[in-house]
């Protein structure tokens, strides 16, 4: 039987599994449903029977390979006691790091206050329709998780100079981050994720001069933390410059390549399984565009180990219908 596991981990060329990013969330009606009513998505992230629920929507509609959890990668930061809110159109606004009450946060108190989030994992991966799929758990990556707990909003205009002014906080709080992320995800394996994303968005902000030290020392810790826990981990480092570079200084499992990336180049560059690529506004095209955008990927990468996935999360406007057709197409690629 394919898997993603069977993908990554024995470099399987003949099947190629699929799941999507943010393939939970608003392009589904049933999601939209429950949201309405539920307007506080922290709140919503830790009721663990809505969470259950929502993460295994889209699996009740389409094939996909793998669930992955109905989380944020926010919740770090939240368990750490910052505030975290989300506004509508503005996304998430995050309260002032207050370091002092951060240090003397235990693995006990972080544990218990995201305690229902490893209760949603337990939930699904005990439940019927994940027989013979994965589980993805995820967290944010050190660098990205940083961001947002300092520009305590999504980084839409770019960082300040500014932003790289406080070393001795930006080194602090970087090691408290690593040592959390840690805890996060073993949590989430021991709970019953099976593979690890480990979500880089803003990797492509980095100042080049900091990359090391911001991007490839802190992820590859946390990657050789993930690999002793015996689960795979995929990358993400959206619009890095340069992929084979944090290939080599990360070494995750596999890696998942933003929509910006040239297939045709990439598959000469990474040996190690790749993931994703397509761009989710492909999904928004009509279906022949769709076919044609869907069907290059899986030709360059088939003769290479490649788990189907778009270049960032599936958009709002995306109609379920277009989602269906695109399993069809990767499900009958032959
Ligand atoms: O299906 C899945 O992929 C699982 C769920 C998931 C969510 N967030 C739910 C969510 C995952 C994997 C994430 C990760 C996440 N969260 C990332 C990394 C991936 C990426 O998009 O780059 C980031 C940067 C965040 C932070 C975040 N969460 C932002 C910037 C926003 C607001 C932007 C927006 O789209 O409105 C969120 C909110 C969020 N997280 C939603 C969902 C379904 C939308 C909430 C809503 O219903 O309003």
């Amino acid at each position: 039987m394919g898997s993603i596991k069977n993908c990554i981990i024995n470099k399987d060329t003949k099947y190629k599994p699929i799941w999507l990013m943010r393939q939970a969330g608003r392009y589904l009606p049933e999601f939209r449903e429950i949201r309405k009513n539920n307007t506080d998505f922290i709140k919503l992230c830790l009721n663990k029977e809505l969470s259950t629920e929502i993460t295994i929507q889209p699996l009740k509609r389409f094939n996909f390979d793998a669930a992955i959890i109905f989380s944020d990668i926010l919740m770090l930061p939240y368990g750490l006691g910052q505030n975290v809110t989300f506004e509508k159109n503005l996304g998430p606004r995050l309260g002032n790091v207050e370091l002092d009450k951060i240090i003397q946060i235990s693995d006990e108190s972080f544990t218990k206050t995201l305690e229902n989030v490893y209760a949603l994992v337990n939930n699904v991966s005990k439940h019927q329709i994940l027989k013979n799929k994965d589980l993805i758990g995820f967290a944010g990556a050190p660098w990205t998780i940083l961001l947002y707990m300092l520009n305590k909003t999504s980084p839409k205009k770019g960082l300040s100079k500014s932003f790289y002014e406080d070393k001795k906080l930006i080194n602090t709080l970087l090691k408290i981050i690593v040592k959390f992320l840690k805890l996060h995800i073993k949590n989430q394996v021991c709970a019953g994720a099976t593979i690890i994303q480990l979500f880089d968005s803003w990797a492509g902000l980095v100042n080049e001069k900091n990359i090391e030290e911001y991007i490839y020392n802190p992820t590859a810790e946390v990657v050789d933390y993930v690999k002793d826990l015996k689960v795979p981990i995929i990358c993400f480092p959206r619009n890095i410059k340069d992929y084979k570079k944090y290939v080599l200084m990360t070494k995750p499992d596999a890696i998942s390549i933003d929509y910006s990336i040239n297939p045709n180049k990439i598959i000469d560059q990474i040996e190690i399984p790749i993931q994703g690529g397509l761009n989710p506004k492909a999904l928004l095209c009509n279906l022949d565009e769709l076919k044609k955008e869907t069907l290059k990927y899986l030709n360059i990468f088939k003769e290479h180990p490649y788990i189907f996935n778009l270049g960032h999360g599936v958009v709002p406007e995306t109609s379920p219908g277009a989602v269906e057709y695109l399993v069809k197409l990767v499900r009958d690629f032959k």
